[in-house]
């Protein structure tokens, strides 16, 4: 199955951005989004993110000018995917809209299309209508997914093996890191691992041991950069596995439990301070726009990229 014609459902956070992925990687691209507020957002945002590129000397200008170029932003779902050989499904992480658009799609797309969602959390399939199960895989990206490797791909229980090995290649053909999970496990492998660190670090500013800044302190000169260079597995055996077993054994603190909800986390949502995009989260950001604030996280993550790249090439 060769892959050259890529609809993306919606231009938000990720789809802009997997817009801009699969046209780097040589696809034609058609995204589209029910906001035409999104949608008419998406090219400077997707320029932007490419500039980025461009200017940490990932790729050069004719590179991104072409990939550009590659890319339609189109109002209307059925022209966006009539002729794809691929839907990415980026749209809110509802079911019942998710369903909907499934249905939709199943109206109008070319039968044997490869549809692959990004849900986060969500077992997409038995929202997905049968005949579309065989070709129906979960793509699942990292923001900001232009400069992030890992895609888990997680096959459904009726998912044909063509499918999965066609995206799999698609994607490590793009320079990506595919992860195959030949089921669906809620959540991956990354963010599973996220999702127990937010319980942990929100348990301790809601109980006001420490602070955001203590917690990022500890994570970027401490945690951050042994994950960085061996993963988290390798880590533990650098660090004797013993030390492992004492831990589990003589464990002074129990990790949290899940009950629902954040004090901390409410009280901020509830001011408005939602991140980065509010200009406040746990930080405040001042007058920095959230373009500024997302070129230079760029620009630090791509020469992170670069860094490990080069450490990486003697193994
Ligand atoms: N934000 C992240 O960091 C992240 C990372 C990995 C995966 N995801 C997943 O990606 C998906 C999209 O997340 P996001 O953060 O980009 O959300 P977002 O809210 O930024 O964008 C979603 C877009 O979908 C559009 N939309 C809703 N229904 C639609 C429809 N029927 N047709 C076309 N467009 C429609 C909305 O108008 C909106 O612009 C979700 O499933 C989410 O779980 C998000």
């Amino acid at each position: 199955m060769k892959i050259e014609n890529v609809a993306i459902v919606g231009a938000g956070t990720m789809g802009h951005a997997l817009a801009l992925v699969h046209a780097l990687g040589g696809c034609s691209v058609r995204i589209t989004d029910l906001s035409s507020e999104t949608l008419t957002a998406a090219p400077g945002l997707i320029d932007a993110a490419c500039q980025n590129l461009v200017d940490a000397g990932e790729i050069i200008q004719d590179t991104a000018d072409t990939a550009i170029k590659r890319i339609q932003f189109i109002a209307d779902l059925v022209e966006a995917i009539t002729n794809a050989d691929l839907i990415v499904e980026a749209i809110v992480e509802k079911e019942d809209i998710k369903r909907t658009l499934f249905a939709e799609i199943d109206a109008i797309a070319p039968a044997d299309v490869i549809i692959a969602s990004n849900t986060s959390y969500l077992d997409i399939f038995p929202l997905v209508p049968a005949s579309r199960q065989k070709n129906t895989l979960i793509a699942h990206w990292y923001t900001p997914p232009y400069i992030i490797d890992l895609v888990d791909i997680a096959a459904g229980p009726k998912t044909s093996p063509d499918v999965i090995s066609t995206i799999h290649d698609l994607y490590k053909g793009f320079g990506k890191e595919p992860l195959l999970f030949g089921r669906l496990i809620p959540g991956y492998i990354a963010n599973r691992l996220q999702a127990a660190l937010n319980l942990e670090c929100l348990r301790m500013i809601d109980e006001g041991w420490v602070s955001p800044s203590d917690i990022d302190h500890s994570v970027r000169h401490g945690l951050a950069s042994r994950l960085a260079i061996l993963g988290h597995m390798k880590k533990m055996d650098y660090t004797d596995l013993r030390m492992s077993r004492n831990g589990i054994a003589s464990r002074m603190y129990q990790p949290p439990e899940i009950t629902g909800g954040s004090e901390t986390l409410t009280r901020l949502i509830e001011e408005g301070r939602t991140g980065v995009r509010a200009g406040a989260g746990f930080y405040d950001y001042g007058d920095a726009s959230p373009e500024d604030l997302f070129k230079a996280r760029d620009t630090k993550l791509l020469k992170l990229k670069q860094a490990i790249k080069i450490i990486e090439k003697d193994d």
